[in-house]
């Protein structure tokens, strides 16, 4: 039986204990497909677990090595019985295994086959990869904040993963974007289509005029200084789960409307997005591409909160 090459969190702690693991190539149910893995998408859920923080580590404590990774590119080369929307060949990618079973990290990943989007030849699989669980992470917090045309937005973290997708989005659907980030991100984040508002230079509401939603990508202080940018009765959608509660809390101390969500996976968003990406109107900024083996490097790099765009994991860029 063929080997399955895996980066594995063997203990939480330091990007360290990620270590290569060797494990059979799972079979694929009458209902899945068996997908040889071309790009992972890295997200900072899968450091945050690493760590030992939040709920997937919690869920997963007595469950090491475990594989993390949700975002996952490449092709179709198993098919179950059931399967007829896609065949040996196909390239796909998709949301996967969110949020308990993870395993994206990985050569070969057993799948459902109605989770995963067909990848068509204009857009490439180091894309594929980054998209889904950021993209759609920018799609429903928009959808929860009601974002709609010619609307105020402010989002923070726009240089960010969730956040440089967030911006497109927004304005695809016509909103006026302010987004926050570094001097050395301004560029970057106004070709995007927002007015960029750099946080080093004074706090954001002595920099902008009051917007009608916030997306808060940022969460903690950060999330909470920037409530002060809200008109009374405007919208806050605070997306780090960890201190969604206070940012919450606040928001409604000052007659805003606030929630925290949780994303969740959806292929009809996936797909729509895959759309955008080929048809030019959505743009992906990798920040860094890795050989798994090397997934300790990326873990760093998201580390440092200043990743321009997506960070990436080549598993086989043959494909
Ligand atoms: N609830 C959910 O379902 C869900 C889903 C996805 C993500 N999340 C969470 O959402 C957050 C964002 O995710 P992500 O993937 O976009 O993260 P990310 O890619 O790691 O974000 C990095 C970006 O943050 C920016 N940044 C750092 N400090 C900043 C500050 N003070 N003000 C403005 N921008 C700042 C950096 O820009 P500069 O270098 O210019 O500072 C950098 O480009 C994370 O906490 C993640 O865990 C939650």
């Amino acid at each position: 039986m063929k080997a399955c090459q895996q980066l594995a969190i063997t203990q939480f702690g330091q990007p360290s204990v990620l270590a290569i693991q060797s494990s059979d190539v799972p079979v694929a149910s009458d209902s899945q497909v068996l997908v040889k893995v071309a790009y992972a998408g890295v997200n900072p859920i899968d450091a945050k677990t690493r760590a030992g923080l939040g709920w997937a580590a919690q869920q997963n404590q007595d469950n090491l090595p475990w594989v993390p990774g949700y975002d996952i590119a490449g092709e179709v080369v198993e098919v179950g019985v059931g399967v007829k929307a896609l065949k040996v060949g196909d390239a796909v990618s998709g949301f996967v295994g969110f949020p308990l079973l993870g395993g994206g990290y990985s050569e070969y990943v057993a799948v459902e086959a109605d989770v995963l989007s067909r990848v068509s030849k204009a857009v490439s699989l180091v894309e594929a990869a980054a998209l889904p669980l950021a993209g759609q992470t920018a799609w429903q917090a928009l959808d929860k904040g009601l974002v709609s045309a010619d609307e105020e937005v402010l989002i923070l973290a726009g240089a960010g993963g969730v956040g440089h997708i967030a911006i497109q989005l927004a304005v695809a659907r016509g909103a006026k974007v302010t987004a926050s980030c570094s001097a050395a991100n301004m560029t970057f984040v106004s070709s995007l289509g927002a007015t960029a508002v750099d946080y080093h230079q004074a706090p954001l509401f002595k920099q902008i005029k009051p917007v009608d939603v916030l997306i808060d990508l940022m969460g903690g202080d950060t999330g909470i200084a920037a409530l002060d940018c809200v008109k009374t009765g405007g919208r806050v959608v605070t997306i780090p789960t960890i201190t969604a509660d206070a940012v919450c809390e606040q928001a409604r101390q000052r007659g805003l409307l606030a929630d925290g969500m949780l994303v969740s996976p959806s292929v009809e968003q996936n797909n729509a997005m895959m759309g955008m990406l080929e048809s030019g109107d959505l743009q992906l900024s990798i920040a860094a591409q890795y050989p798994l083996s090397e997934g300790a490097s990326a873990h760093q790099d998201i580390e440092t909160g200043h990743t321009r765009g997506k960070v990436v994991l080549v598993v086989d860029g043959d494909i």
